[in-house]
């Protein structure tokens, strides 16, 4: 298999894009998509300050790594979110980037601001744990980024994963998840602007992109993602890219062409949330201050129960 740009061996076939590339004209393509796909959706301009998401896996290890190549100013945010037998090795995996490329990465541990971390949450509040840690994640870096005086927050969302929460919005018509999903969603008052720079680029490409560039990445999934109904639409999905190459891509850009057909949702007053003055729609508590409320009230309850200390 020789690469169709330059016929040095290539390592790769993408057969969504025609191509079978060598190591080096694969690196190409990856930056070149990610270069392109900021500027066309104005995602944001070099003099912006950006924060990185980082969870020690390949997207977003790649993603930050590119920015920096492109020569934007991007740093990371860790966020150690307390699951057992995975946080730790995460967090190594995002540390050693950061200190191997001379990057800033702010490290903020969930237990410390919510008083638990997910593993603990999941026992104490109702709901499946990806929903949970998702209600945790989006306030946690928001916060963060808005704290810091970000201008934009970025996510590693790849292809794969952009076409499998497409899939599911499509089959349920949830046409409010419709009209928001695009690769950049502006900011509003103390809500940061977010994008997602890679969703033009599968999973293979990515994870390609960091063994050739020698990006140590964590490869377990999240324990708590077993089961989950986004492992069975991607699965579905790349049976489909496997018999009809650019399903995925297909799928993708097509909506995209379509989206503003969606009917937004009606746009909801937010008020300041009385306990940590972040954006809320609800009349009370944020979401994010209501379990930290329960953790709470459950410490409190188990205290009481064994007695408290002398
Ligand atoms: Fe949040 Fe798995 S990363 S539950
Ligand atoms: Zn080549
Ligand atoms: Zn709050």
């Amino acid at each position: 298999m020789k690469c169709t740009i330059c016929k040095k061996p290539a390592v790769i076939k993408l057969r969504h894009a025609n191509l079978k590339l060598c190591p080096e004209h694969l690196v190409a393509r990856v930056e070149k998509v990610v270069a392109e796909t900021i500027k066309k959706f104005r995602m944001f301009t070099p003099e912006e300050r950006v924060l990185v998401a980082v969870s020690g896996g390949k997207d977003s290890l790649a993603l930050w790594g590119i920015l920096n190549k492109l020569g934007y100013r991007a740093d990371g945010v860790y966020l150690d979110l307390g699951i057992a037998g995975y946080s730790g090795r995460s967090r190594e995996f995002s540390e050693g980037f950061a200190a191997a490329h001379g990057l800033k990465l702010l490290v903020v541990r969930v237990e410390e601001e919510l008083g638990a971390g997910i593993d603990g949450l999941v026992k104490v509040a109702r709901g499946k744990a990806c929903s949970l840690c998702g209600t945790v994640k989006r306030y946690l870096l928001n916060r963060v980024a808005y704290e810091g005086g970000y201008d934009v927050l970025l996510t590693g969302h790849n292809l794969d994963d952009e076409a499998a929460t497409l899939l599911g919005n499509t089959l349920c018509w949830e046409e409010g998840y419709l009209a928001r999903q695009h690769p950049v969603l502006p900011g509003e008052g103390k809500l940061v602007r977010r994008a997602k720079p890679l969703v033009f680029l599968s999973e293979r490409e990515v994870a390609a992109y960091c063994v050739i560039s020698g990006i140590a990445y964590i490869y377990e999934e999240c324990p708590h993602a077993a089961g989950a109904r986004s492992i069975t639409l991607k699965r579905v999905l790349n049976e489909l890219e496997d018999r009809y190459p650019g399903t995925k891509l297909g799928f993708l850009r097509g909506f995209l062409k379509v989206r503003e057909r969606f009917t937004p949702p009606e746009p909801v007053e937010l008020r300041d949330c009385p306990s940590c003055g972040m954006p809320t729609a609800s009349e009370g508590l944020c979401r994010f201050c209501r379990l930290k409320e329960r953790i709470t009230r459950h410490a409190l309850r188990v205290t009481e129960d064994h007695g408290a200390p002398a």
